[in-house]
């Protein structure tokens, strides 16, 4: 930035000053921000890029200035406002269109100076939506893993639960907070936002804390990565909305989906029979941690007892989660009058052959037949 007259605010010259003699890298890095952004505005393109390249690039020297930066805690409570998680160690199953939107953030992270040489960067925020289990945070947490970013998580609802008028300030010091640190920062559970709609709340404090949130993404450096997580995307402000370019829609798995799942959580990828495509297959409309925990309880099981996995106790829970009754695998092998109630609702709701009845069930064909003798002449 030699020989360039560069327009300088004299506020944010005061402001840069008393941060770095303060040590307060959070707030260097904060004020260069936005004098990136101030610099580009004036056309000064390439200076910005240095400033951001410079702060992007330059680790908080933590140790060499004695300062040691401790988590964000809520005025009332003392909880810490923000987690730093692990990255997960289970992996994530996904639809082809899910992994396109992941793979394509990816590559626009890894490819971010070249891009943004050419003014070609963009906004990197994700927004996750679906219904509770179908692995938002997960996603979330597997996007910080092969970014190898720091994965912090805010949770609104908590954040918001503190003392009315300290919310938008405790949202503004986790911001603060994750600034320089080239994090990726999960916002989890933003439906709460949404709820303080509610009468509890003045509707000021709602448009507080949204706005508060905006301007902390709007100055947040570049390299940042924002994932939002909700279950009602509707609700969502459309500010907060547009501030998210990528979008990933996590429904309920599909079959295929479904099928890698059992595959996995039940049979820990060894399913020799090939049971797992006819568990995708009754298992529409559940979601992914209803999957894993199903597997998983027949699993231990199948450990404890020291036997194999009784396939049919999953069968029998799988059908009372779809009728509604969110269920486990029972210990105990299913009796006579189980297997049969099961059987009736895997041929009449499922259309199963007497052949897959009998493989879940573990009953010969002949077996199966018997339980229908009276209903439909044994076919
Ligand atoms: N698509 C998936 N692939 C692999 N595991 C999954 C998937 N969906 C859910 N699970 C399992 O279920 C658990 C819960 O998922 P997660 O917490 O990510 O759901 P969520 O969408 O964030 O739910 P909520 O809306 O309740 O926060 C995960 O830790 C994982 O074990
Ligand atoms: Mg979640």
């Amino acid at each position: 930035m030699k020989g360039i007259r560069v327009p300088t605010n004299p506020k944010s010259l005061l402001e840069l000053t008393d941060a770095a003699l303060s040590a307060d890298y959070t707030r260097v890095r904060r004020v260069v921000t936005s004098i990136a952004k101030d610099l580009e505005k004036s056309g000064h393109q390439n200076e910005a890029k240095e400033l951001r390249a410079l702060i992007r690039k330059r680790g908080v020297p933590l140790r060499a200035s004695g300062y040691v930066e401790t988590l964000p805690v809520d005025a009332k409570s003392r909880l810490p406002l923000v987690e730093e998680r692990p990255w997960p160690d289970t992996p994530i199953f996904l639809n082809e269109d899910a992994w396109r939107v992941f793979k394509d953030i990816i590559a626009d992270v890894q490819h971010l100076d070249d891009l943004s040489k050419k003014g070609l960067s963009t906004r990197l925020g994700l927004l996750l939506s679906g219904p509770p289990g179908t692995g938002k945070t997960l996603l979330a947490g597997h996007l910080a893993s092969q970014l190898n970013r720091p994965f912090y998580v805010l949770r609104l609802d908590s954040v918001i639960s503190s003392l009315l008028g300290d919310t938008a300030k405790n949202v503004r010091s986790v911001f603060d907070y994750v600034q320089g640190k080239n994090a990726l920062l999960l916002l989890d559970e933003m439906d709460a936002l949404a709820k303080l709609r509610d009468d509890k709340h003045e509707l000021g404090e709602l448009k507080r804390v949204v706005n508060t949130v905006i301007q902390g993404l709007d100055e947040l450096d570049p390299a940042a990565i924002v994932v939002g997580a909700t279950n009602h995307p509707h609700l969502l402000d459309a500010a907060i909305w547009r501030r998210f370019p990528y979008k990933i829609e996590l429904n309920s798995p599909d079959t295929a989906v479904r099928t890698d799942m059992w595959k996995h959580f039940l049979f820990a990828d060894d399913d020799k029979e090939n049971v797992s495509n006819l568990l995708g297959g009754l298992s529409g409309g559940m979601s992914g941690a209803d999957i894993e925990s199903i597997g998983l309880t027949a699993r231990r099981h199948a450990v404890i007892d020291k036997r194999s996995i009784d396939i049919g106790t999953v069968a029998a829970a799988i059908v009372a989660n779809q009728a509604g009754k969110s269920s486990l695998p029972q210990r105990q092998q299913l009796d006579s009058e189980q297997k049969k109630a099961v059987a009736t609702v895997l041929k009449e709701k499922f259309s199963l052959s007497n052949a897959d009845i009998g493989r879940l069930l573990n009953i010969t064909r002949q077996g199966v037949r018997s339980y229908f003798l009276h209903d439909d002449g044994g076919a």
